[in-house]
């Protein structure tokens, strides 16, 4: 596949490259894998910006693991409506299961935080974090533990990877920066 197709074009600076983002979740990958090597946990991933991570991540995964998803909204455009909406719920029961929750994106945390509450008070056995990006004023923002961590990025508007501007630029196998004059 051509990185270099029409389609792939960036609408802004590129900030992690393909190459950086296989170098991540491959490491990723082997840190889930070391440390759930004796257990079989539960995967989900927040739809639908988180789907093409969760994709790449369990093909690192060398332990046995399900995944499942939700699908949660908070976000209109590139700003953050300040409510989460759950759209779509686990059909699972979580209960004594181990748990990482796989997320694209840590911006405001309010989501992350929110989901977590939520999945806390279905008792899970464990419940842990694991993020692609996480923006460099996050931990400002809201204290959320995150026990794997991709990448941090800096405080803008990012798409590719799964990540999205009014549901386009998915496809972008890297991460990139959306230029201002197109949306914010
Ligand atoms: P938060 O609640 O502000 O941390 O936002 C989390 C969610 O908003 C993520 O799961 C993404 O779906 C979305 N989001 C946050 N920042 C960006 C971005 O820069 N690009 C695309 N989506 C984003
Ligand atoms: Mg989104």
């Amino acid at each position: 596949m051509s990185r270099n197709h029409p389609d792939h074009r960036s609408p802004g600076q590129i900030l992690v490259t393909a190459a950086e983002i296989d170098d991540i979740v491959a490491r990723l990958g082997r840190e889930i894998s070391v440390d759930y090597a004796d257990r079989h946990p539960i995967l989900i991933s927040l739809l639908k910006g988180g789907v093409v991570f969760l994709a790449d991540l369990i093909r690192h995964l060398t332990i046995p693991h399900h995944i499942e998803f939700m699908r949660v909204s908070s976000y209109e455009s590139t700003r953050s409506k300040g409510a989460v909406r759950i759209i779509s719920d686990l059909d699972t029961s979580i209960d004594g299961r181990d748990i990482l929750l796989v997320e694209d994106v840590i911006d405001t945390g309010m989501t992350l935080a929110y989901i977590v509450d939520m999945l806390r008070l279905r008792n899970p056995g464990s419940l842990e974090v694991c993020a692609l990006l996480r923006k460099r004023v996050t931990p400002r923002r809201a204290g959320i533990p995150i026990r794997y961590l991709g990448h941090e990025i800096p405080d803008t508007f990012v798409v590719g990877y799964g990540l999205d501007h009014d549901e386009n630029y998915r496809n972008l196998p890297f991460i990139a920066a959306l230029d201002p004059g197109l949306g914010r």
